[in-house]
């Protein structure tokens, strides 16, 4: 079944039904320190009161869930939820027009140039420029930076390919550092991680939430460091107040399916610095640069140099840009859920949930919760399935360090100077880079949420999760 079906056959789930963070049957009771037992009981009597159905017997129950007390439980994709005749009125326009690229045609291309506009405006950057994927975006960002051959780059270790491509790409060295239990990069490792060579760092920010956005700042300021933030899974996030992307010198996005808002494929990047937007505008094409992009910067500061096409489409900025008309409601719904949840479990004495440097800017991606050792989480993660909850060890990153080309430090030639240098000759990566960041790997377990989930599916996993409390303390 479809999450539509799912939304369907329940009560509605609006953001205004539910003040945040709090969930209708599970206030909690008592402090945070409410005994184990107690709390189970009282909560328990709660949700059966609330018709979930399930009774919580901890694993040694006898009795197996019920496969027809289960809802349907998909996250499904976010963007693609929400399309409707916005996205599909801007396609028709762009057809109609008979102008598919952004620059020039017989209509008047302004569905990109429109997208840019708004995307910087919500951000609250100077500027935005739209590319073709996120990957693009990186390597728009590290040309922006002007980082090349002899410098270092930190990147946290559990990441996707692209924050280790994009530093190849320049012929830089990509230093790893450990994450912490925000699944983003530690800031003391990343502290202990900069030579005179460090150039930048590249602060993640995974899975749905926040990087401690502070103590990076003040070490990359300190020490004269650029910050790139990678914030392709976590679109519309925020830290203290500021959206991501606008915090570090340069932020970038995707807009692959998985992503918060989607074209399919598709990417961005913002910036306050007219040099660094310059210089990635020209990157983005061919290292030329078109009037517009002058008209943004107010005058040339950079020449031309050799680039690349990562042009986007008028059929990607016009879905875009009907897209980011929703992201406030995609994102009021999925931390409704998220925080729905959290607030069921977190009073669970002994849980260990993820840390959240601030849960306010979290986009509601997933929950996380730590077990004891790897064998419980793959454990925990069985029994869930079981139920039918979406869960799974972190998803969508790359224990960078630990995959053989990485190990092997191949590049696309043998003399390629990220590994040609003399610290890129001693440099050797391998789990030893990141004993921090398997221990934390092996130890959480992911549940996704979805925007459309109702109360009903909430409180469902609520009580499987419940179900297997013994294998997290
Ligand atoms: C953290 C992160 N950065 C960058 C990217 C690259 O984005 P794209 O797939 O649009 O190239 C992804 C994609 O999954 C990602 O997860």
């Amino acid at each position: 079944m479809t999450i539509q079906n799912v939304n369907n056959n329940a009560e509605p789930t609006s953001p205004e039904r539910l003040p945040r963070g709090q969930h209708s049957e599970l206030r909690r009771p008592e402090g945070r320190n409410l005994s184990r037992r107690k709390f189970l009981a009282t909560g328990c009597m709660a949700l059966s009161g609330a018709g979930v159905g399930l009774m919580a017997q901890g694993l040694s129950g006898k009795e197996d869930p019920k496969p027809t007390e289960m809802p349907d439980i998909d996250p499904g994709y976010v963007g693609p939820q929400f399309f409707d005749k916005r996205e599909q009125d801007a396609l028709l326009e762009v057809l109609e027009s008979g102008s598919p690229f952004r620059f020039w045609g017989p209509g008047e291309p302004v569905k990109v140039l429109r997208f840019e506009q708004d995307f910087a405006k919500y951000m609250g950057t100077r500027f935005a420029l739209g590319v073709t994927s996120g990957t693009a975006a990186l390597d728009c960002a590290v040309a922006g930076l002007g980082i090349g051959p002899g410098d270092e780059v930190i990147v946290p270790a559990y990441t996707w390919w692209s924050d280790y491509t994009c530093v190849i790409h320049a012929g830089a060295l990509p230093v790893f550092a450990d994450i912490d239990r925000t699944f983003n990069l530690d800031p003391a490792d990343f502290q202990r991680k900069i030579t005179a060579r460090t150039k930048a760092v590249i602060a993640v920010h995974l899975l749905g939430g926040p990087c401690d956005m502070d103590p990076i700042m003040e070490t990359a300021r300190k020490r004269g460091l650029a910050v790139l933030e990678d914030c392709a899974q976590c679109v519309g996030g925020s830290y203290r107040g500021k959206k991501l992307g606008s915090i570090g010198d340069v932020g970038i996005y995707s807009f692959q399916i998985n992503k918060m808002i989607t074209s399919g494929e598709g990417g961005a990047l913002v910036s306050n610095d007219p040099v660094i937007y310059e210089r990635a505008a020209r990157f983005h094409n061919m290292g030329t640069i078109h009037q517009l992009f002058l008209d943004r910067v107010g005058t040339s500061r950079v020449q031309t140099f050799a680039g690349e096409n990562f042009r986007m489409s008028e059929f990607t900025g016009a879905v875009l840009g009907a897209q980011l008309t929703k992201l406030d409601s995609m994102l009021a719904h999925l931390r409704q859920n998220a925080e729905a949840i959290y607030s069921g479990i977190e009073m669970l004495a002994g849980i260990r949930l993820r840390q959240r440097p601030d849960p306010d800017g979290d986009i509601g991606y997933g929950v996380y919760f730590e077990t004891k050792d790897k064998a419980s989480r793959d454990r925990c993660i069985r029994e869930l399935r079981k139920r039918k909850v979406p869960a799974s060890t972190l998803t969508g990153s790359v224990l960078l360090p630990t995959e053989e080309s990485v190990i092997n430090k191949r590049a696309r030639h043998r003399d390629w100077p990220s590994f040609n240098s003399p610290q890129g000759k001693e440099i050797k990566y391998g789990p030893d880079n990141c004993r921090g960041t398997l221990e934390i790997f092996d130890r959480f377990v992911q549940v996704r949420i979805g925007a459309k989930y109702t109360q009903r599916i909430n409180d469902y996993i609520i009580d499987a999760i419940r179900q297997v409390y013994d294998l997290l303390t």
